[in-house]
């Protein structure tokens, strides 16, 4: 049985888990969010500088959760893309390292494959199919997984615009809620009326070739003139109440196709992952529709939903359980890399 390290520093998160045959040993996190905030977002540079001063500590951290020692660790699991440049370079660079001083093999990964292992950790074993809904701040795509390790992912729809992170942090701008925008928008709605304003629902025909794309776009103008139209200051009420109207129509957005696609592809198991997926409205309504539709509902609880070191050690683990080859040394990080497999070299 071989441990893996796994580390994540592709945004502002600096995670390290530690995992062997699909258990989690160990894990640290630190984040440097709270320095962004008054950017109003990841600010590269200042991102990879945490990344760099957080990691020794972040690393001890994780080893002494875990009750090992470094020396204990067979395999090092690294989030080579897509992410942030300067972030993912010292994510790497600390794996390489790692690699040389302990002789422990390198596997480069992509961090949404990271997202989909991270409800094994959870829920146990992937099923041989799942239908996945990946909900982040970079990513929104409904994809097919059989064997994550060994299969290439099935993409069945992707945003054609913003990923349903990035609308949630838009919108609370335009609400003028705090950063970061999606956990503000779901504490919001919670005081709000889902019904209080009919928002579109882009691409829900069920016919042609977008029939499992996203578009959010659309969706985050409709609220942008809402807004506009309102008398300021804005009261808690219609903040709570466009807050709960915008994010019902996202999930309504979400849940729908990833149902669709589930009998599209034959599978009884959906997985939502991601940062989004730590939404609760998203994982209310999705439980009510997937057990109408005889669908079983995995996802993540929220610390693992959003970005750790723990689910790319969990992908390390698929892949050294499924003997696949390791990465080359020289492997570099890839900032916009696509989601094709759960290994990026
Ligand atoms: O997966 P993640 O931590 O980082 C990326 O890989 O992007 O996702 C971050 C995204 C952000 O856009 C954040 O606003 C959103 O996930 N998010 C949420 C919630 N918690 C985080 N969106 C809606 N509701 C939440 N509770
Ligand atoms: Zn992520």
């Amino acid at each position: 049985m071989s441990t893996v390290l796994g580390i994540e520093t592709s945004c502002d998160e600096t995670g390290i888990g530690i995992v062997s045959d699909g258990e989690l040993l160990g894990q640290a996190l630190a984040s440097s969010m709270a320095e962004h905030a008054r950017f109003g977002g990841v600010v590269p540079e200042i991102a990879a500088r945490a990344h760099l001063e957080a990691l020794p500590s972040v690393l001890r951290a994780a080893l002494d959760d875990a009750g090992l020692t470094v020396s204990d660790i067979d395999a090092v699991a690294v989030t080579a893309g897509p992410g942030l440049a300067s972030a993912l370079h010292v994510g790497v660079a600390a794996a390489k390292a790692l690699c040389l001083a302990t002789g422990a093999p390198l596997y480069a990964v992509h961090h949404a494959a990271g997202h989909v292992a991270a409800d094994l950790l959870e829920h146990g074993p992937l099923p041989a199919r799942c239908v996945v809904l990946i909900v982040s701040g970079g990513h929104t795509s409904l994809v097919q997984v059989d064997d994550l390790a060994r299969d290439p992912i099935v993409h069945l729809g992707d945003t054609l615009d913003d990923a349903a992170g990035e609308a949630f942090d838009k919108v609370a701008r335009l609400l003028e809620l705090p950063y970061p925008g999606g956990p503000s928008v779901d504490a919001a709605a919670r005081e709000g009326d889902p019904d209080a304003i009919r928002f579109p629902r882009a691409l829900s025909n069920r016919q042609g070739g977008q029939r499992f794309a996203f578009s959010f776009s659309g969706l985050k103008t409709a609220v942008a003139r809402h807004v506009d139209s309102l008398t300021r200051p804005l009261t808690a009420r219609i903040v709570a109440d466009v807050a709960a109207s915008f994010q019902e129509a996202v999930v309504d957005s979400l849940v729908s196709k990833s149902l669709d696609a589930c009998g599209h592809v034959g599978a009884r198991t959906l997985l939502i992952v991601g940062g989004v997926a730590a939404n609760r409205r998203l994982s209310e309504v999705a439980a009510d529709r997937c057990a109408r539709a005889g669908v079983e509902l995995r996802v993540p609880r929220p610390a693992l939903c959003t970005d750790n070191g723990a689910m790319i050690a969990a992908v390390g683990d698929l892949l050294v359980r499924a003997g696949r080859p390791a990465s080359p040394l020289e492997v570099g990080a890839d900032p916009s890399a696509p989601l094709t497999r759960a290994a990026l070299a």
